[in-house]
């Protein structure tokens, strides 16, 4: 029985497969290389001495996703495969429901005609909107402010739509809050094309002398430096919580909902200070203007996941840092070509 990882050679989908492989897991990887590059399944292989199986397809050809299901023997899917970039969201709407939900039905339709009815889904806070106060529960009220928030809820409504007409299901909906850092080894890490949208990769930019300044998006919100807070979690304890979440829906049928953070909110300044301890000198951040739809503060009450899931964030901001700076240092060009 194998286990299914769609977008396994993106960032996340890359460190679950590396957790999965060293549990003893039979993973196959599907992914359109959209957003990745195909060397990072050597760099899984150097890290866990196996190779996985991987497939070049894509969710948007049912075909191809019928071919990875007709030679293997997929129980369980994790789906990660999916369009992330919020500006490009607001200005692509149409790439971005077409990918993201066509995508996630052709996956349904093929899981669900191969007797495959388990799968744990990439969701995201995005879909608790502007929260109303922190920590954030997973009972909040749940709205969204652009079309990629949008294409998570509606795929959250999608699974659960599902499991209401066939009982049979068991759907894990993981809202991940902010993931950063890497694989300890620097072989694998986040690579975003051109300049990053997100605080981290920025950072991480400015540190090693290819920006020369962090634009911090302003100091008014109410937080206690006047910078926004978020939290944010280590990749690889995120890639564990799949693996809780896996043997969880093995259990279970129906749908839950978990919210994956530390519980703990860190301004954008505590971040950059984070940071140059991490490399050991000081990072250039000049303050400018907020940036359109950003949130005050939003951090997880993640007590559900302890309890239900038995999982906890293990690495503190500390070792954020760190694997982030060793992977910028040993990957400037990310990846590469
Ligand atoms: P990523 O872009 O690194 O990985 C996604 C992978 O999916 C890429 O390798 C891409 O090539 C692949 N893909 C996209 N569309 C596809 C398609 N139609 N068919 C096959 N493969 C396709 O992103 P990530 O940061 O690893 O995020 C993984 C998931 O987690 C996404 O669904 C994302 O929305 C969600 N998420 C990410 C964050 C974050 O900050 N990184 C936060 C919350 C939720
Ligand atoms: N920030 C800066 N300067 C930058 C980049 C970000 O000051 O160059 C600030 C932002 O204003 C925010 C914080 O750093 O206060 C974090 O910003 P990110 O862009 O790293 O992350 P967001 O919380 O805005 O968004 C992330 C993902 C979204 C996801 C959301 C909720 O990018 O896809 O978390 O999970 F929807």
């Amino acid at each position: 029985m194998a286990i299914l990882v769609t977008g396994g050679t993106g960032f996340i989908g890359s460190h679950t497969v590396v957790e999965l492989v060293k549990d003893g897991r039979d993973v196959v990887i599907l992914d359109n290389l959209s957003n990745s590059k195909i060397c990072v399944l050597d760099r899984i292989k150097t890290i866990t001495g196996k190779s996985v199986k991987f497939y070049k397809a894509d969710l948007l050809n049912e075909d191809e996703i019928e071919k990875v299901f007709s030679e293997n023997d997929i129980d369980s899917v994790i789906h990660f495969a999916g369009l992330k970039a919020v500006g490009e969201s607001v200005e692509k709407p149409m790439l971005y429901y077409h990918n993201n939900l066509t995508g996630t039905l052709n996956l349904c339709k093929v899981m669900a005609s191969h007797g495959c009815k388990r799968i744990v889904f990439s969701s995201s806070a995005t879909v608790y909107g502007k929260p109303k106060s922190v920590p954030i529960k997973e009972d909040f009220p749940l709205s969204t402010t652009n079309p990629y928030g949008e294409t998570k809820l509606m795929i959250e409504r999608i699974l659960k739509d599902i499991t209401v007409s066939d009982p049979e299901w068991s759907v894990s909906i993981l809202r991940y809050f902010n993931p950063i850092g890497a694989h300890e080894s620097g072989l694998i890490g986040e690579d975003p094309k051109g300049i990053p949208n997100n605080l981290l990769p920025y950072v991480a930019r400015v540190a090693f002398g290819k920006y020369d300044h962090v634009n911090v998006f302003g100091n008014d919100y109410n937080t206690h430096d006047g910078t926004g807070v978020r939290d944010y979690i280590h990749v690889v304890d995120l890639a564990n919580a799949h693996l809780k979440a896996l043997d969880r829906a093995a259990k279970v049928t129906g749908i839950e909902y978990y919210n994956i953070g530390t519980g703990i909110g860190y301004s954008v300044l505590d971040i950059i200070h984070a940071y140059e301890k991490a490399v050991g000198h000081e990072i250039k951040y000049v303050i400018g203007p907020r940036r359109a739809g950003d949130i005050d503060e939003c951090y997880a009450d993640p007590t559900r996941a302890y309890e239900i899931l038995g999982w906890k964030a293990q690495y503190g901001i500390e070792k954020m840092c760190a694997d982030s700076a060793n992977w910028q240092m040993k990957n400037p060009e990310g990846y590469g070509e």
